[in-house]
């Protein structure tokens, strides 16, 4: 996010890039990253002379492994597929045979590299391996004088990053005995959503909602990240991972972080990521002997047939958190976060729910109560923002009705204005621009908060819940709401049930 702007000159000095994926024959590089590449090439956004090596162990050539990326290009791409622009990108394809824990396969690599580049250039590893590899990776690329000082040499981390703050912080100590932090990139790609840089742009580039972002107007604020697949083809990662450690510690802590935090001085990486390091500091640990009141662990009823998890496995597919946080803005307002597999619709917003009036002037029927206001950060699938207020219903009676205000991106900048994130955080990882990439600092501060939950989750302290899928997640979920009088809110998407019936519920508490 620095104001840098990519172009043939561009920050990283318009010296050629070399790629390397490390994990090319995974499905994050066929579904996400090469698709992510060739649509930046499209668009003419990649420096001049930019190469891409994928580097894994099966025995592909250089043709086979071409051949593999289109057909994934052209099933996952989200632009349309191009023939005349697919042959000049898989031109600068490349494949290495290797093994990731074999030093001399790294030497075979660097030559390799060396020969394709035939002079200077910056380099990005890019790990798109199962996070065991990580270190070891980075060892010998280091062992192999492959993060010298000639070129830009950055690396590129996927989550998760580290399974506790124990092991996170062994996992930075061994990338920080090779790499400086500022060659570390480590992925979250939820912060290369436009719609989770939005949340930044619609608090300081408004005056509008600045002013009541606050305790005194806001009541609580709700997270959801919700999906409607179950774990598919990846039980074997997911079952011993569960929920906190692939969506919490990473992708639901950073929308906390985006919604609740000072404003940076400017969006550059320095300052955007020491706010987020300072309310991540400030969201309070779960206390031991309260985990059990203040988090939901949830299993969608099927979970255990899947292929790939352990016979009679334990592991959360679900999580509803209560969190606050500590500081002078946000003292006494709740944060509910939840996320969950096999849920009843894909769907990520932030609710934001204003106080009730302090008094009504307008008659309501017996027991009825106004709707407070709530603002919807609608992340996807339905991206925009949603304002609900009341309203006068026409006609003689004083009577009122909840009414939404809304903006779509769709309508505002056509069908095809939301790239997907993964197309921004490479092309500015190509640059250096590490704003949207997650410090050392939050890695830590976020193990920190997960850790006890996890640790309380793991002994049983928390029943684990199961929930039918295609629902709405466990009943427990709800109580954790309806104890403090409140219950879940839709904002965004279909003017659905679910939407209707929480309303519903929260007028009768
Ligand atoms: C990934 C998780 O980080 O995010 C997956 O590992 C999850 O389990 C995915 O499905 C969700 O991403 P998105 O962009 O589809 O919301």
């Amino acid at each position: 996010m620095e104001a840098a702007q990519p172009s043939n000159g561009g920050p990283n000095g318009g010296r050629p890039t070399t790629i390397v994926i490390f994990g090319a024959s995974g499905d994050l590089t066929k579904r996400k990253l090469v698709p992510a590449l060739y649509n930046l090439h499209v668009k003419g956004q990649l420096p001049e002379g930019t190469r891409i090596v994928g580097y894994a162990r099966r025995p592909y050539d250089h043709g086979e492994f071409r051949s593999l990326m289109r057909d994934g290009v052209e099933e996952f791409s989200s632009g349309t597929f191009e023939e005349q622009a697919w042959e000049e990108f898989e031109a600068s394809l490349y494949y290495a045979r290797g093994d990731l824990s074999t030093p001399a396969d790294f030497e075979r690599l660097r030559g390799m590299l060396e020969e394709l580049e035939g002079g200077p250039s910056d380099r990005l590893y890019y790990l798109a391996t199962a996070p065991k590899f990580y270190a070891p990776i980075v060892e010998n690329l280091g062992g192999a004088g492959m993060v010298g000082k000639e070129g830009g040499r950055r690396v590129v981390i996927e989550k998760p990053f580290g399974r506790d703050l124990a092991s996170a912080l062994d996992l930075d100590r061994r990338i920080g005995a090779v790499f400086r932090e500022e060659q570390v990139f480590r992925i979250d790609h939820y912060l290369g959503k436009e719609t989770a840089q939005n949340v930044l742009f619609f608090r300081f580039a408004n005056t509008l909602f600045e002013p009541v972002w606050n305790r005194t107007y806001v009541d609580s604020v709700q997270i959801t990240v919700a999906e409607s697949v179950g774990v598919g083809h990846r039980a074997g990662y997911y079952d011993t991972a569960g929920v906190l450690r692939d969506m919490f510690q990473n992708h639901l802590l950073q929308l906390l972080a985006l919604v609740a935090m000072e404003p940076p001085a400017s969006l550059s990486a320095t300052f955007l990521r020491d706010e987020t390091a300072k309310i991540l500091a400030s969201v309070r640990p779960v206390e031991e002997g309260s985990v059990a009141r203040e988090t939901v662990r949830g299993q969608y009823e099927g979970y255990r047939g899947e292929d790939g998890v352990a016979e009679g496995s334990g592991t959360a597919t679900y999580g509803a958190l209560k969190l606050q946080v500590d500081n002078w803005r946000w003292q006494g307002v709740p944060f509910y976060l939840r996320s969950g597999k096999a849920l009843a619709e894909k769907a990520s917003e932030i609710v934001i729910r204003f106080k009730k009036l302090p008094h009504s002037m307008f008659p309501t029927a017996d027991g009825e109560e106004t709707t407070p206001n709530v603002l919807g950060l609608c992340l996807q699938p339905d991206e925009g923002v949603h304002l609900r207020f009341e309203a006068k219903v026409p006609g003689a009676a004083s009577r009122m009705r909840p009414v939404d205000m809304t903006f779509h991106y769709a309508d505002a900048f056509g069908e095809d204005g939301i790239p997907d994130a993964y197309e921004r955080l490479l092309l500015d990882a190509v640059h250096g621009d590490a704003a949207l990439f997650i410090r050392s600092d939050a890695i830590g501060l976020s193990w920190r908060l997960i850790d006890p939950i996890l640790r309380a989750w793991e002994n049983d302290d928390v029943p684990l819940a199961t929930y039918a899928p295609a629902s709405w997640g466990p009943e427990e979920a709800e109580e954790l709401l309806a104890s403090d009088g409140r219950a879940w809110l839709r904002s965004c998407g279909g003017h659905g049930e679910s939407r209707v019936e929480a309303e519903a519920a929260e007028r009768t508490t």
